[in-house]
């Protein structure tokens, strides 16, 4: 049950909402007033974009309240100005350097709840995202995983083209200097069924947001590929371990905390590589 409910005195017949509808589902009625036949409800994407785009929060679905939302209003919709964000797009940086300290407890919750809010293909909404939520547990797995590198090592069981994580291993072992989690007091894992339409770039587009709402409450992040490439294909024990279900894909692995670096101006890159297409 959609629950899709107009509130009729305040509703303006505008069909912005029947529009909108990415699944097409929603009618305008004899009486004017939209609607959803009921043989049509199993096709909803639970997008919510009536709730959205109605101007006078006349529709509810799913049960939810458009007083709830949080309003878009004025020029800029209270989106960030482009000049704040194309600040932190280009000045986000990859952080390897971190604080020995725990994110704030509240902070951390926040910054997967936002998240959460990507973009999911055919709105699907099943990124999970397995998290170390203290530098103790994150400590305890990287012990783990230093641990089984190391066994790979001795034994000479690293598979053809990874050899590379010896290095890290030594280093480890001889200097305790941390290569693969860079320190950092967090690890965030995203995965999602294999069975939704695109379970790998959604898990991408939740990582990318997460990474950009995470700097901008100066939080440092860095994409971890090392890391990922240990859960997934060297040490999958650990992907068992994190909690990690078998139907699931893992999407990527980034590692966040506090920074222990601060940047002071962007990085200057090549002018971005731009095809366009069919010009005669
Ligand atoms: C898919 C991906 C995997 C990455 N894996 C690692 C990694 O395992 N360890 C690391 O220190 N940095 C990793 N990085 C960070 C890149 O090295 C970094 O983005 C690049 O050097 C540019 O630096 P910037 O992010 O500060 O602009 C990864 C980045 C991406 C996008």
């Amino acid at each position: 049950m959609l629950d899709f409910e107009v509130q009729k005195e305040s509703c303006t017949l505008c069909g912005e909402c029947a529009a909108d509808c990415p699944a097409r589902i929603i009618a305008m009625g004899d009486d004017g007033y939209p609607f959803i036949a009921p043989e049509k409800e199993a096709s909803c994407y639970k997008c919510q974009h009536c709730l959205a785009i109605c101007p006078t929060g006349s529709i509810s679905i799913l049960g939810l309240d458009p007083a709830g939302s949080i309003a878009l209003t004025g020029v800029t919709g209270g989106y960030p100005d482009p000049v704040a964000l194309e600040t932190l797009i280009k000045g986000r940086r990859s952080v390897r350097r971190y604080k020995n300290e725990n994110l704030d407890p509240a902070l951390f919750q926040h910054l997967l709840d936002v998240a959460w809010h990507a973009p999911t293909g055919v709105n699907s909404r099943q990124v999970r995202f397995t998290v170390l939520d203290s530098k103790e547990k994150m400590a305890q797995f990287r012990d783990d995983v230093m641990a089984g590198l190391g066994k790979m090592v001795k034994e000479s069981t690293l598979p053809a083209g990874m050899e590379y994580y010896t290095n890290f291993v030594k280093i480890w072992e001889k200097h305790h200097v941390d290569l693969l989690f860079r320190d950092a007091p967090h690890l965030l894992v995203a995965s999602a069924p294999k069975c939704v339409a695109s379970p790998v770039q959604d898990c991408l587009i939740a990582l990318s947001y997460f990474e950009l709402f995470a700097q901008s409450n100066g939080v440092g992040t860095v994409w971890n590929g090392l890391v990922y490439k240990v859960i997934n294909d060297l040490l999958p024990l650990n992907r068992q371990r994190l909690g990690i279900p078998d139907d699931h894909v893992i999407g990527y692995a980034m590692v966040f905390g506090k920074p222990d670096v601060h940047f002071v101006r962007t990085v200057q890159h090549t002018p971005a590589l731009i095809h366009r297409a069919l010009n005669e």
